[in-house]
């Protein structure tokens, strides 16, 4: 018994903002975003979007590939730090009744950028119990919540929404997985604005997101690097023979060093930011769609999904596309 990705689909706005029209308005410059992060422009959700409309676009596109109808989708899972209400309603309640999945449960899961991979493992073992498809959506709206003003910050994301589904299958083929945090590492990416009380016992009002992106960058490096070794090591592949590593677009330089660091060539790593910018939980879908449609990625490779985030969270996944997990099914089997 497995479960395998049947189908995938993905929204970026229509909007795109350059590094020269940020420059324009911030002590900034094309030269220094693109060779501190690799990116030179990112899509920006437009007046009518939100989280939620973009993931119904990104989810409509996954159902039409996968040949499913909205009323056979038995759950809706959205990884999002974005959502379009802060608390509640749910956003993957919001695309359950966009997309018209009335037979569908809904949930939204908060794993920061690492969420899609979180949200992807907890759909697999819902379809392999429950034996229905799943909708699993990345997706964020992070130009909403950056400080435009913040040169440290706002030049690295964009939004987007990324989406796949997952249905059961009797046959097996490999589908790994590890789920890991380090909440010491919560102070580097913080957003306020929830119930935590500050000084005078009242609720800190919601803030832009902050982060310390040097403590960040390091953290990321020796967190994809100890992800994809582990999964390498639980499916007994070296690292050189996988196909293609789909590592959180979050910055180019990071992936760079983790290649330079496993002694991978780049070429291993698929690459979006240039033109995406950092979409949090929408990166890993978002890219898994593009090398779907785009050819790059193709039934029967050998890859991995890795990620990390605000949490601090970080994870992934080893499978032989589009998987059929039938091997280890515990996460403390992958985990080091
Ligand atoms: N343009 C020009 N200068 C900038 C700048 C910008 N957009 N952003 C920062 N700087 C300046 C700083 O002010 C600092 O100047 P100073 O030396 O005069 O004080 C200098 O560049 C170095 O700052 P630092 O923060 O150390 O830069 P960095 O090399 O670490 O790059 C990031 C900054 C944000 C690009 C990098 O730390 C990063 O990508 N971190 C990971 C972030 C991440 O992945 N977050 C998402 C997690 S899912």
């Amino acid at each position: 018994m497995g479960a395998r990705i049947t189908g995938t689909g993905s929204w970026l706005p229509a909007r795109t903002v350059s590094n020269d029209e940020i420059a324009a308005t911030l002590d900034t410059s094309d030269e220094w975003i693109f060779s501190h992060t690799g990116i030179k422009t990112r899509h920006i959700a437009g007046p009518d979007e939100s989280t939620a409309s973009m993931s119904a676009e990104a989810g409509r596109a996954a159902l039409a590939a996968a040949g499913l109808k909205p009323e056979d989708v038995g759950m809706v899972v959205v990884a999002t730090s974005t959502p379009d209400y802060a608390t509640f309603p749910s956003t993957a309640c919001m695309v359950q009744n966009a997309l018209g999945c009335r037979n569908a449960g809904a949930f939204d899961i908060q794993a920061a950028c690492a969420g899609f991979i979180y949200a992807l493992e907890a759909a697999r073992g819902l379809v392999e119990l429950s034996r229905r498809p799943a909708l699993v959506i990345g997706a964020e709206t992070l130009s909403r919540i950056v400080d435009w003003k913040d040169r440290g910050t706002c030049i690295l994301f964009g939004d987007g929404a990324g989406a796949a589904v997952v249905e059961y299958s009797e046959s097996p083929s490999l589908w790994l997985s590890t789920l890991r945090a380090d909440g010491s590492g919560a102070p580097y990416i913080v957003r306020e604005g929830g119930t935590r009380p500050g000084p005078d016992g009242k609720p800190l009002p919601a803030a832009p997101l902050a982060m310390k992106g040097r403590n960040v960058y390091n953290f990321a490096i020796k967190a994809l690097e100890d992800v994809t070794r582990s999964l390498c090591a639980a499916a007994g592949t070296a690292p050189a023979e996988l196909d293609c590593i789909f590592a959180h677009q979050a910055n180019g330089r990071i992936i760079e060093a983790v290649a330079r660091r496993m002694d991978l060539p780049l070429g291993k790593f698929y690459l979006n930011i240039a033109s995406t910018g950092n979409t949090s939980a929408a990166s890993i879908p978002v890219a898994l769609d593009q090398a779907a449609r785009g050819g790059a990625l193709r039934d029967g490779m050998r890859i991995v999904l890795c990620g990390f985030g605000a949490g601090l969270t970080f994870g992934g996944t080893i499978m032989d596309w589009p998987g059929a997990s039938g091997g280890v099914r515990d996460n403390r089997d992958t985990a080091k």
